[in-house]
């Protein structure tokens, strides 16, 4: 059984995919052992109560630097990965060193274009619009000390239309996230996946 935590500081879609493909049988050893937020009154927080998986605020005004720390502290030793799904504060050693290689992100982009410090949201998808880019995606990618720099496990590509706007782009790339935030999970947790040279290799 792989037991995971997922952070959220939103909406929590992301999370309603992981649960949801638990709930049909996709993920098959996979337990959300607890979700937690950085902040107040996120929808995520209720999609996981709702599905009584065991919740936590941890608010990122009240922490502040020490909310990494904070994380860590609460999840050594009690779960196997950390998937951040929407999840907008930083994330710092010892977090980083002590699951290294077990935690991963997804990003709204084809990394490397569209990310690093400030892109998340709308910004995403607003620059790539303004670049006049004919493909665009998703990313799930390990989590290392910086900002979207960690070794990529898996990308799924959208078609920028010409008459996209942020938002429409933006909704056709969640729908992608929501396969591959899933997979990259199922791959984990059936231990397919390994890292060399910074490269991720998929062996089935
Ligand atoms: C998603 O686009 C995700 O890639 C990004 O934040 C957005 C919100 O996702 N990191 P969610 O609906 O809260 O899962």
């Amino acid at each position: 059984m792989l037991n995971i935590a997922v952070l959220v500081s939103g909406g929590g879609t992301n999370l309603q995919s992981i649960i949801d493909n638990i709930k049909n049988g996709y993920l098959k050893d996979v337990n959300i052992k607890y979700v937690i937020s950085d902040r107040e009154g996120t929808y995520g927080i209720e999609r996981a109560r709702a599905h009584n998986i065991d919740t936590l605020v941890l608010d990122r005004k009240i922490y502040k630097k020490e909310l990494s720390n904070k994380i860590y502290e609460v999840l050594k030793d009690k779960v196997d990965l950390i998937v951040l799904a929407g999840y907008l504060s930083i994330i710092s050693s010892p977090l980083v060193d002590g699951f290294k290689e077990k935690i991963i992100n997804i990003h709204p982009s084809l990394i490397p274009s569209f990310c690093g410090k400030g892109m998340y949201g709308i910004k995403v998808h607003e620059a790539a619009i303004d670049y006049g880019v004919k493909v665009s995606g998703c990313t799930v990618h390990f989590v290392d000390e910086n900002t979207d720099t960690g070794a990529i496990i898996i990308q799924n590509v959208v078609n920028v239309k010409s008459d996209d706007t942020p938002e429409k782009l933006q909704k056709r790339i969640l729908e992608e996230e929501h396969k591959a935030l899933p997979l990259a999970i199922k791959l984990m947790s059936e231990h397919k996946i390994f890292i060399e040279d910074r490269k991720v290799i998929i062996k089935e």
